[in-house]
């Protein structure tokens, strides 16, 4: 149950934040502790550095910055170890995925070279783009997960880490569900034991963590923690979990926009996204099988925001579509065009055009680092299991079985926000108002 208030643990110590996959967001997320820490640029996009939280009635003007509010980690006591199939280190990784500028890289250069990948645990038949050479030997799934304890317990010791969290940064494993080996502890180490293809490699990472006693968020679309048998391994441990896929480009203003025309009761029956995208993300999703996983992220959100069961008539008839295209000139720089065809008064059409020319990378490093500090807190204040108050940060948010996810973002953040005042004993903000004009 959850600890009362006062029982937070303090901060104290070091932070290790574990990454599995070293590529583009990893690196930029790291470059860019190291260049906030230097004082050469602002944590922009993240809520825990710049996030503020109303407390109290509007007349008491109580708005503290969230990291003042609730006891984070620092950012100078974070330090950070992942795993790669590459075995570039963190600098030669930033300056391929060739989002921050050569200039800027240079002035942290000794924090990212000093970020080295251990050997990764892998398989193409997962992510089938890909072929590297930094892989783990091992005889079987479990041999691997007894190999990833080993490598977390010796950068907990290497690094002299008081507390560790895990977050998956690796691409994108193609299109699983839930199956039996997935449904109890117990058939999931069955399944290590005897190699079960329906265990994917990120499936082994949370594993390892959670064995580890080390909190775990999915930032891929990957089932990965999102299987009973990791929140059976959660709940038995007291470790939080969150999932999946990062809340970023298209999907956050689609989550954004598609609540505002659905409270003025307006209809739609259109909704085309697509993309151009050309990192190495954009060549993985190139394959149908990791582009499926995507797509079925990215579709969910629409249909929970909008519920067409109870507005038949606005939404029952929506064509919603998501391509993403390989497109190697543009990078990590991505376009998405959406066109939404929405109806209002008498039925009469409209039409809505969004050009999103966005930079991946730099929309989700802020969210690994707020992941890492809130499941951290998360932990230290007796948090388990799902940890649904950071849906904030998630495409695919993850639920209890008997619940439907939020996808509104705007109560998304009020969740979060509840949870925080709740962790620090402070009365929730119900915005019913009418108390000033009694
Ligand atoms: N950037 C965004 O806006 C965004 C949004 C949502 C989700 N994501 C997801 O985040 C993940 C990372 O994105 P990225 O742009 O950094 O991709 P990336 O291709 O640059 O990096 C992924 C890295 O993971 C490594 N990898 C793959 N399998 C591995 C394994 N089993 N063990 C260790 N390393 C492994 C790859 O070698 C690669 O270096 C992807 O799954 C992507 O779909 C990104």
């Amino acid at each position: 149950m959850i600890k009362s208030p006062a029982e937070i643990k303090p901060a104290e110590g070091r932070l290790g934040v574990l990454l599995p996959g070293l590529g583009a967001v990893s690196t930029t997320f790291i470059a860019g502790v190291a260049a906030v820490r230097r004082g050469l640029a602002l944590p922009i996009g993240s809520l825990t550095q710049m996030g503020t939280i109303r407390l109290g009635r509007r007349t008491e003007h109580r708005t503290p910055k969230i990291k003042d509010f609730v006891p984070l980690a620092g950012l100078d006591d974070l330090v950070f170890g992942g795993w790669d199939i590459f075995p570039e280190n963190c600098y030669e990784a930033a300056v391929r995925a060739g989002v921050l500028e050569r200039e800027l890289l240079a002035q942290v250069k000794p924090e990212l070279e000093a970020v080295t990948p251990m050997k990764a645990v892998f398989s193409p038949e997962y992510v089938t783009r890909l072929h590297g050479p930094w892989v783990k030997p091992g005889q079987s799934k479990l041999d691997w997960a007894e190999a990833l304890i080993t490598d977390i317990e010796s950068f907990r010791q290497r690094e002299r880490c008081q507390r560790l969290v895990m977050i998956w940064c690796g691409s994108t494993e193609i299109y699983l569900e839930a199956q039996p080996v997935h449904q109890s502890l117990a058939a999931f180490e069955q399944g290590l034991r005897d190699n079960h293809p329906a265990i994917a490699p990120s499936m082994i990472y949370a594993y390892a963590a959670l064995r580890s006693g080390v909190p775990f968020a999915n930032g891929a679309p990957n089932l990965t923690v999102d299987i009973p048998a990791m929140r059976e391994l959660a709940r038995e441990r007291g470790l939080c979990i969150a999932g999946k896929d990062f809340k970023t480009g298209q999907t956050l203003l689609k989550t954004v926009l598609a609540p505002g025309l659905r409270e003025r009761m307006l209809g739609i029956s259109g909704w085309f996204s697509t993309n151009i995208l050309g990192n190495r993300d954009g060549e993985v999703l190139d394959d149908p099988a990791a582009f499926h996983t995507k797509e079925v992220s990215k579709l969910g959100v629409l249909e929970h925001i909008l519920q067409p069961e109870l507005n038949p008539e606005l939404y029952g008839n929506l064509y919603h579509k998501v391509r993403i295209n390989y497109y190697p000139p543009r990078g990590d720089n991505k376009e998405g065009w959406d066109n939404i065809d929405i109806f209002g008064w008498l039925g009469y059409p409209m039409q809505i055009k969004l050009d999103f020319l966005c930079r991946d990378s730099i929309l989700a490093a802020p969210l690994v680092l707020d992941l890492a500090l809130f499941l951290d807190l998360g932990q230290r204040a007796g948090l388990r299991d799902i940890q649904e108050w950071l849906s904030f940060y998630f495409k695919t948010p993850m639920v209890a079985p008997e619940l439907y996810p939020e996808h509104n973002l705007f109560v998304q953040l009020t969740k979060l926000n509840n949870v925080l005042r709740y962790l620090r004993g402070e009365t929730q903000i119900t915005h019913l108002g009418l108390e000033y004009y009694d």
